[in-house]
């Protein structure tokens, strides 16, 4: 019996972008409880450059060779034993725990969904790390409300130009900060109040919000302490913030991480599927230029979400 082999691109050691190794492997057989999926395309996320680069070592480390890639949307090749609710055809998109620049993966189904007919593959592979992100910020450990004012930094990013939507269809008032070549951009995402960071000071223009969602981190989190009024909350989804610095203020601040709840991102797909939000592909790239899809996430700046596109 011949072996069926499928392309990939796997890292064996932390480094530069000369780690991304396009290989040829055997497809993997789906375990009990998983699922084997023919890829369609996959969300280029920071946190794929910061794991080949070894800067999560210390909290995620990573068993070598390793395929990067979670955010993923393909179909159904083959189900395993114990599987249910999903059949070999069906569309699906969601998060698998890496592996996702390959041809084919296998993964438990817990954050894989059925993909809607409306919503495109590319659409559907930004949704984990990004809209989903955004949800669990906003939703799970922020509680925004209708009528609660919230400050989204980097509102034209993977993150924020979901987080920019998603809290308007809440019924939020939204001010974005983005540089002047995205505050269109934002704005036609639906923000109210858009800041350039790079020509303005942003506690300058704004205070006294309900919620920050901070998606930058260093100095632009330090500098969001002082908008956000008695009884509010500070969530970074880039770094820890200070609890004793909240406190003084009388501020809630934590770090947002963690999975969505299933609902979030049927939620979303539906959305976007409905026209009631835009998912933005700032570029595609062919999975053998994943080089430089690494690349351009690595310069922090652009549009919404870039995508690798593996097969068809
Ligand atoms: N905790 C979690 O679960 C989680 C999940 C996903 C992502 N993250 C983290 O969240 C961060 C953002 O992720 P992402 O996927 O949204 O990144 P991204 O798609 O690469 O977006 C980066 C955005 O940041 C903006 N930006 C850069 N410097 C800025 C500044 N000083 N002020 C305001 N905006 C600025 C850029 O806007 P311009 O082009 O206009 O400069 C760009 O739109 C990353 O650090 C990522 O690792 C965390």
């Amino acid at each position: 019996m011949t072996t069926k082999m499928m392309q990939t691109v796997r890292v064996h050691q932390y480094g530069g972008l000369e780690e991304l190794q396009l290989e040829q492997i055997a497809i993997p057989q789906p375990a009990d409880n998983e699922i084997l999926i023919r890829v369609h395309s996959v969300g280029v996320l920071p946190v794929d450059w910061a794991y080949r680069e070894g800067l999560m070592k210390d909290i995620y480390p990573m068993q070598f060779p390793f395929i990067s890639g979670s955010a993923l949307s393909g179909v159904v090749e083959e189900v395993g034993k114990g599987v249910f609710g999903f059949h070999q055809g069906q569309a699906v998109f969601g998060r698998a725990d890496r592996g996702a620049c390959a041809e084919y993966i296998t993964t438990k189904v817990d954050k894989i969904y059925k993909k809607p007919d409306g919503l495109s593959f590319e659409e559907a592979a930004t949704i984990s790390g990004g809209a989903s992100t955004a949800w669990v910020a906003l939703f799970e450990n922020g509680k925004l409300l209708s009528g609660q004012r919230v400050l989204i930094h980097a509102a034209a990013g993977g993150v924020g130009s979901a987080a920019v939507q998603l809290a308007k269809w809440k019924g939020a008032e939204v001010i974005g900060t983005c540089s002047a070549a995205n505050v269109e951009y934002a704005q036609s995402l639906g923000a109210d109040t858009v800041i350039d960071y790079k020509t303005m000071a942003f506690e300058k223009e704004v205070q006294e919000v309900d919620l920050v969602l901070d998606a930058v981190g260093g100095n632009t989190l330090e500098r969001s302490f002082s908008v956000v009024k008695r009884g509010g909350k500070l969530l970074s989804i880039a770094e820890v913030p200070s609890l004793k610095k909240a406190e003084q203020l009388g501020i809630h601040a934590q770090f947002s991480g963690g999975f969505a709840p299933d609902k979030a991102f049927e939620t979303i797909a539906q959305l976007i599927t409905e026209g009631k939000m835009k998912s933005t592909i700032a570029k595609e790239f062919p999975l053998h230029e994943i080089r430089a899809a690494h690349e351009l996430c690595q310069t922090g700046h652009g549009r919404g979400r870039i995508i690798l596109r593996v097969g068809n």
